[in-house]
Formats: C-alpha cells, sequence, structure tokens
C-alpha cells in the first residue's frame, strides 16, 4: 500500500485583504502555512474576477513557501507561461476548461513546475483518468468555484476515495487537495477518504488567531487520518 503524501495546509488568498497583500501573507506564513493558494478567475469560467500575474508576482516575493496558481479560466492555454514566469509552484487548471488538457499538463512540467487538474464537485473521478499519469496534483473543488464563504459539499467526498484509490492501484503518485468550505470542524472526512492538502480562506484569514485556526485545522486533517486506518 502506496504511503499518503503529508498532510498540507494551503491558505487561500482569496479572503486575505488585499490591501495589505504582503502583511497578509507574512500572517500566512507565521501562522504555519505549508503553501499559499491564488485564485484566478477570469468572469468566464466562472462569474467573478479576481487577480492575473502580476499578484502572483508579489506573492512570490513576499515569501518563499509555494504558490499554488488555481486557474479558473476557460482557455489557461495562453496564459501558462505567464503565471509560471511569475511564480507559480503548482498550477492548476480545471478539467471543465477548454483546450488540449494533456498538452497544458505536459508543458507545466516541461518548465518545471508542478502541474495540477481540478474537478468541479459535479464532474465524476473518471473524467481526469486520462490525464492522471501527467499530473502532481489533482484538486476536487467541494464548493462551486466562484467565491469564498460557501458550504462544504459533502457529497464530493466519495469522488476523494476514488481518486485516491487510483494513485495505490495503478501506482500514480500525486497529492489530493480539497478546495472549498474547508475548516476543523470538517476536515477530518475528506482526509479520512484520502486528501492530503487543505486549501482555506474564510476559516484560517478570517479567524481571530490564524496560527490557532492553522493548527486546528492540521490537527483535524490528522485525525481523520489515523482513524481511517
Ligand atoms: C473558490 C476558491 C477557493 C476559495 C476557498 O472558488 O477556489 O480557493 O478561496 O474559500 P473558502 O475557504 O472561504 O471556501
Ligand atoms: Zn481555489
Amino acid at each position: 500500500m502506496q504511503q499518503i503524501p503529508e498532510i498540507q495546509i494551503s491558505p487561500s488568498l482569496l479572503a486575505a485583504d488585499f490591501g495589505c497583500l504582503t502583511s497578509e501573507i507574512e500572517r500566512a506564513v507565521a501562522a504555519g502555512a505549508d503553501e499559499l493558494h491564488l485564485d484566478i478567475m477570469d468572469a468566464r469560467f466562472v462569474r467573478n474576477l479576481t487577480m492575473g500575474p502580476d499578484i502572483v508576482q508579489a506573492a512570490r516575493k513576499s515569501s518563499n513557501l509555494r504558490l499554488s496558481v488555481h486557474l479558473m479560466m476557460m482557455q489557461p492555454a495562453d496564459f501558462l507561461d505567464a503565471f509560471i514566469d511569475a511564480g507559480a509552484g503548482t498550477l492548476l487548471i480545471h478539467i471543465e476548461a477548454e483546450g488540449d488538457h494533456a498538452a497544458m499538463l505536459r508543458h507545466i512540467r516541461s518548465r518545471n513546475v508542478r502541474a495540477g487538474i481540478t474537478l468541479n464537485p459535479e464532474t465524476p473521478a473518471a473524467a481526469v483518468a486520462p490525464v492522471l499519469p501527467l499530473v502532481d496534483e489533482v484538486l476536487a473543488m467541494s464548493v462551486h468555484p466562484g467565491f469564498g464563504g460557501q458550504r462544504f459539499i459533502e457529497e464530493v467526498l466519495p469522488k476523494i476515495a476514488e481518486l485516491r484509490h487510483q494513485t495505490t492501484v495503478d501506482g500514480h503518485s500525486f497529492d489530493i487537495s480539497v478546495d472549498g468550505g474547508i475548516s476543523a470542524e470538517n476536515a477530518a472526512a475528506p482526509a479520512a477518504y484520502g486528501a492530503n492538502i487543505f486549501i482555506a480562506g474564510t476559516s484560517l484569514f478570517r479567524a481571530a488567531d490564524m496560527a490557532a485556526a492553522v493548527r486546528a485545522l492540521r490537527a483535524a486533517a490528522q485525525q481523520g487520518r489515523n482513524s481511517s486506518r
């Protein structure tokens, strides 16, 4: 049986105060974040508009943590290099986006950046099966992408188990991340089902004590994982 990768906490900057991004990033680093998550929305793939490569570059200058760049873009192909040049450490595209997914993932890897594929809540695990050998991370959305502060959708849990099963049966090795509505109150279940990267905006940046919130989230995930053994 393959070892599930280590649990990691990934604060989503979408819930940060954009007016003082540098100090918000420093706050996340000091709180014990393992990486930082940046949500790129193009107003086409989702009904919201957020940040571009310049913000990724600014975040790169503010910390040494890996930047996980989540492209909620309808046609990401033309922007991959811009986000890689800006400092993305992981670049996540959506399987529901347009374009040649395999070619995009190969291109990301050819530039020595971790490649990730993302699934919306309704998209079945089978949709990403053909590209699994090309990815370092699979992101299972646990809300409909577009906005922070939504409720965690429990129906995605079996899909996480299915994806984790693929890593053990077929011998591929990839991280499984979960994004949307994640907090210490609900992280145990996705961890038990095999997720190992926990992306959270509201529950971390809006907590009174972010370091305590990161610790609690990590402890809940660890407890969920231990209970599944
Ligand atoms: C939603 C984004 C998430 C979002 C999570 O479209 O992909 O990364 O920031 O925010 P919370 O944790 O508030 O649901
Ligand atoms: Zn995200």
